[in-house]
C-alpha cells in the first residue's frame, strides 16, 4: 500500500501510545484479566495494518509527547474512528466521550475509571477543525497569528500533501485551530452535564445452578468529582462520592461537573456460591446515555397472537405521517432489535435492563450474531388499523404452552458500524409477556395473505393439512371466492350515479366494499384459540370431532358446555361444527375455540351497503348473536373479539411516533471473560 505521511504519523503515534499503555500497565499493575485482554487484543497488529517496514526515525518516539497532545488530534481525526476505537487501552481506564470501555470486575474488586474534561475539549477540537476544513469561504476572515510552535510547524510540513489535495490553504487551518482552541478554553470553565451509564454483560456463574435460584448480587457504581477522592469505592469517604447499585445489570446517572470525574465499579464477593468475574461495559457522554432503559412507559411491543410453536409481535405505529416518502424511509429501516426468553429460564435474571447482558444471555436475540436469531423473522409491515409502518417479529421453533418475555431494544449505530455514538450502546424497553398455545397443534398463525391482507393470527388448522402457506392459501381463496360473488352483486347497484340517486347520502360503494371485506375476512377466517382456554368470550367449535392426534373430548366436557349454553343437554350445531363446513370438511381441526368477530363489523356492513343487498345482523340477546359475534370491549386489554389488526394486550394509548433513521448494526462482542 502507498504510505502517505499521515500513515507514518499515525503509526508513529501508535507506537507512542502502545508504549504508554505498556508503561501504564507496569505502573498500575492491572489485574490479570486486563493484561490478558491486552495480549489478545489487536493493537500491535495495527502496526501491520499501516505498514510493516515502518521507518520510525521519521517521527521518533521522543518528540511525539503525550498521545493526547493536541497537535496529533487532527491526524487521528483524519482516520476512521473505528481504527482508534480498537485501541481501547491507550490510556488505562480513561473513559472517552461516547465510547464504551469493557472489562472484567473480579469479585471483591473495585475497578476505577477517570473521565478527563480536558480530554473532552480535545475531541471537540477535532470536530471544530473538521467543520472548518469544509467551510472554505469563512477562512479569509481570519487574522494572522504569529503564535505557532515548532510542533505545529512539523505537522504543517507533513500534512501539506493532504491539504493541498483538497485545495486548502495551510496557514488558515492552523490559525483557525488556534482560535478554536481559545474558544474552547473559555467554554471549559462552565459546568458540563455528563451522562454516565454502564451495563453488566456477564455475571458470575453459580457453582451449583440447581441449588442457587437467585442471580448474583448487583454491582455498585461510585462517582467522585473531588480530587481528594480519586479512588471512589466502598472504602472511600462517603461524603466525597455518590454510590448507586445497578438495577438488573444497568445503571444511569447524570450530573453536572466542572472537574474531572472519578468512577469506581465495585463487585461484591460471592465466591463461595458464584464462580468467575463480572464483565461490564461503561461509557460516559456529554450528549445522552450510551446505555439506557425505560421500563415505566407502556411496552412498545404488542403481542398479536401465537400458536403452539410460534408467535407474532408488532411495534406501535412508527410514524403517523401520511407522507409517502417519510413512510418509505421508515419502511426501509427496521429500527428495533428484540430479545426473547422462556420465563422459566433464569439466564437473564440480573441483567434484564442491560442491552449488553441481554445480547449475551437471552435465549433468542435478533441482533445480527445473536443467539438463535434464525428463530425470528423481522421486517416492516403496514398491516393494521391506519396502515402505518410498524416492525413485526415472527417467531418459530418455540416450546408449546410456555410463557415468554419479549424485550424490545434499539441502538444508535450508523452505516459505518462504529458504535461510538450518542446512545450507541442501546436502549432497553419494557418487556412484553406472551404465551404459546398447547401442543394439540390445531391453531396456526397465518400471515402474508393476498386478499385478506389484514389477517395475521392463528386459524383452525391440522398438521396433516399442510404447512402455513398452504393453510393461508386455503382460507384466502375461500374469502376471495366469496368476494367475487359480492362484487357481482354490487355491480347491480348504481355506484356511479349522481349523489341524489345513490343508495345513501353518506355512504358510497367504496365504503360498502371496505366494510364487506373486513367483515368477510373475519367470518371466513376464524381466529383460533386452544380448546383448553376457558375465557368466557370464546366460542367452542367442532367439539364432536377428534383432535389431529385422534384424542376426543370426553362426555363430561361435552355436557359442561351444553349446560352453560342453556340448550338443555343438547349441544347445538354452533358447538359441534365450525362456522363454515369447509373448515371441517378439508382441514378437520378438531375441537378449538373461536375468538368471534366483533359485532361492529356486521353493523358497519349493514350501514355501508345498499339495503337491496339484504345484509342483516342479529342483535345481542337475539338467537344466533352469541354464536356469531362478540361485543368489542378492550378495557381489560384482552382480544375479546376479532377485527382487522386486533392484538393481545393492546394498551390503547397510542405511542408518540418514533423518529427513526437508524440502521441496526450489531456489535460483535468479544467475550472478555478470561480465566484468572
Ligand atoms: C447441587 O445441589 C443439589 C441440591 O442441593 C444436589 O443434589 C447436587 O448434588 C449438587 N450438585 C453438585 C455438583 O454439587
Ligand atoms: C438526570 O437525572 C435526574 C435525576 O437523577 C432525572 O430526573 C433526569 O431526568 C435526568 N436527565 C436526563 C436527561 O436523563
Ligand atoms: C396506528 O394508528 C391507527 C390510527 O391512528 C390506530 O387506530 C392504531 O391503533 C395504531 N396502531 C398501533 C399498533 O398503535
Ligand atoms: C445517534 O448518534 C448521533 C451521533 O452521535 C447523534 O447525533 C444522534 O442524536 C444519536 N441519536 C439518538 C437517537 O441518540
Ligand atoms: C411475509 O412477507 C414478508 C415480505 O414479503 C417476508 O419477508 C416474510 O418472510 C413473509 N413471512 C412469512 C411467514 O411468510
Ligand atoms: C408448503 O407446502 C407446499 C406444498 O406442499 C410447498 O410447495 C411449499 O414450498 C411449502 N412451503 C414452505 C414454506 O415450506
Ligand atoms: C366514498 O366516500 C368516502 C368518504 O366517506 C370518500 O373518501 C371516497 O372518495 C368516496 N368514494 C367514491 C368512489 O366516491
Ligand atoms: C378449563 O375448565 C376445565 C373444566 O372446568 C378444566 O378442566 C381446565 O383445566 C380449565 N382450563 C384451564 C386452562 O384452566
Ligand atoms: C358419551 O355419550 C355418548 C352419547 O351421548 C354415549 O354413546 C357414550 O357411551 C358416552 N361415553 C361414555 C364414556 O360415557
Ligand atoms: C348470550 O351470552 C350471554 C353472556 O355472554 C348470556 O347472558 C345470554 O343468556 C346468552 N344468550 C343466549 C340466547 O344464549
Ligand atoms: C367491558 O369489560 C369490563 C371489565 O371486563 C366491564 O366492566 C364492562 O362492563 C365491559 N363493557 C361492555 C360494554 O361490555
Amino acid at each position: 500500500m502507498h504510505l502517505g505521511p499521515l500513515h507514518l504519523r499515525f503509526a508513529a503515534s501508535f507506537i507512542a501510545l502502545s508504549l504508554l499503555v505498556v508503561f501504564n500497565i507496569t505502573l498500575f499493575s492491572l489485574d490479570c484479566a486486563l493484561a490478558a485482554e491486552l495480549e489478545d487484543a489487536p493493537p500491535i497488529l495495527l502496526l501491520d495494518d499501516v505498514d510493516s517496514d515502518l521507518d520510525v526515525s521519521q517521527g521518533s518516539v521522543s518528540d511525539l509527547g503525550s498521545p493526547l497532545d493536541q497537535m496529533y488530534e487532527p491526524e487521528f481525526a483524519a482516520f476512521d474512528r473505528s481504527i482508534i476505537g480498537r485501541d481501547q487501552v491507550r490510556d488505562t481506564n480513561a473513559l472517552i466521550n461516547n465510547e464504551a470501555f469493557q472489562l472484567n470486575v473480579r469479585q471483591g474488586d473495585t475497578e476505577r475509571f477517570v473521565f478527563k474534561l480536558s480530554q473532552l475539549s480535545e475531541r471537540e477540537l477535532e470536530v471544530v477543525q473538521l467543520e472548518l476544513r469544509d467551510e472554505e469561504h469563512t477562512w479569509e476572515d481570519i487574522d494572522e497569528d504569529e503564535d505557532e510552535d515548532e510542533a505545529e510547524e512539523d505537522e504543517k510540513d507533513e500534512n501539506n500533501d493532504d491539504l493541498s489535495g483538497k485545495g486548502l490553504d495551510r496557514d488558515s487551518v492552523d490559525l483557525n485551530l488556534a482560535s478554536a482552541k481559545q474558544k474552547l478554553g473559555k467554554r471549559q470553565q462552565g459546568a458540563r452535564r455528563l451522562f454516565l451509564s454502564a451495563n453488566t454483560c456477564l455475571q458470575p456463574q453459580a457453582f451449583n445452578a440447581t441449588k442457587t435460584t437467585q442471580p448474583p448480587p448487583q454491582l455498585t457504581l461510585y462517582v467522585s468529582t473531588s480530587t481528594d477522592n480519586v479512588e471512589p469505592g466502598p472504602g472511600a469517604d462517603s461524603n466525597s462520592q455518590v454510590s448507586m447499585v445497578f438495577n438488573e445489570g444497568a445503571i444511569m446517572y447524570n450530573f453536572t461537573t466542572t472537574t474531572d470525574v472519578y468512577v469506581g465499579v465495585h463487585a461484591p464477593n460471592v465466591a463461595e456460591i458464584f464462580d468467575k468475574p463480572y464483565n461490564i461495559k461503561i461509557a460516559i457522554s456529554t450528549d445522552g446515555y450510551y446505555y439506557s432503559y425505560n421500563v415505566d412507559d407502556d411496552a412498545d411491543l404488542i403481542w398479536v397472537d401465537s400458536d403452539s410453536q410460534g408467535a407474532l409481535l408488532i411495534t406501535h405505529n412508527l410514524t403517523d405521517s401520511n407522507d409517502e416518502k417519510e413512510q418509505q424511509r421508515i419502511m426501509n429501516t427496521p429500527p428495533y432489535v428484540m430479545f426473547a426468553q422462556d420465563k422459566s429460564n433464569p439466564s437473564i435474571n440480573g441483567v434484564r435492563y442491560s442491552f449488553c447482558g441481554l445480547e449475551q444471555n437471552a435465549q433468542i436475540a435478533t441482533t445480527k450474531d445473536g443467539k438463535y436469531s434464525n428463530m425470528v423473522q423481522t421486517g416492516m409491515t403496514k398491516r393494521g388499523q391506519g396502515n402505518f409502518p410498524k416492525q413485526q417479529f415472527f417467531f418459530s421453533g418455540l416450546k408449546p404452552s410456555t410463557s415468554y418475555l419479549g424485550i424490545l431494544a434499539k441502538t444508535n449505530v450508523t452505516d459505518t458500524g462504529s458504535p461510538n455514538l450518542v446512545g450507541g450502546g442501546g436502549h432497553v424497553f419494557k418487556a412484553t409477556n406472551f404465551q404459546t398455545k398447547s401442543d394439540h397443534g390445531n391453531c396456526n398463525i397465518v400471515l402474508n395473505l393476498t386478499f385478506c391482507d389484514q389477517v395475521a393470527y392463528s386459524v383452525p388448522s391440522n398438521p396433516n393439512f399442510g404447512n402455513a402457506s398452504v393453510l393461508a392459501k386455503f382460507y384466502d381463496d375461500y374469502a376471495a371466492e366469496a368476494w367475487g360473488y359480492f362484487k357481482k352483486a354490487l355491480a347491480q347497484v348504481a355506484c356511479e350515479a349522481p349523489v341524489t340517486q345513490r343508495y345513501s347520502l353518506t355512504r358510497n360503494c367504496s365504503d360498502c366494499e371496505a366494510a364487506y371485506k373486513d367483515w368477510l375476512c373475519s367470518v371466513t377466517i376464524p381466529r383460533c384459540e386452544d380448546f383448553s382456554n376457558n375465557a368466557s368470550y370464546l366460542h367452542p367449535r367442532a367439539m364432536s370431532q377428534p383432535f389431529p392426534d385422534g384424542e376426543r373430548l370426553d362426555n363430561a366436557t361435552m355436557s359442561l358446555y351444553a349446560e352453560n349454553y342453556g340448550d338443555g343437554k343438547v349441544l347445538g350445531k354452533a358447538f359441534l361444527q365450525s362456522r363454515s363446513s369447509r373448515i371441517d370438511e378439508f382441514i378437520k381441526p378438531g375441537p378449538y375455540k373461536e375468538v368471534l368477530p366483533c359485532d361492529y363489523l356486521c353493523y358497519r356492513l349493514v350501514q355501508s351497503c345498499p339495503s337491496s343487498m339484504g345484509f342483516g345482523c342479529p342483535l345481542p340477546g337475539q338467537k344466533g348473536f352469541n354464536s356469531s359475534y362478540y361485543i368489542k370491549n378492550e378495557t381489560n386489554g384482552e382480544v375479546v373479539c376479532n377485527y382487522p389488526g386486533s392484538a393481545h394486550i393492546f394498551s390503547g394509548s397510542s405511542k408518540d411516533a418514533v423518529s427513526v433513521g437508524l440502521t441496526i448494526v450489531v456489535l460483535v462482542l468479544v467475550s472478555l471473560l478470561l480465566a484468572c
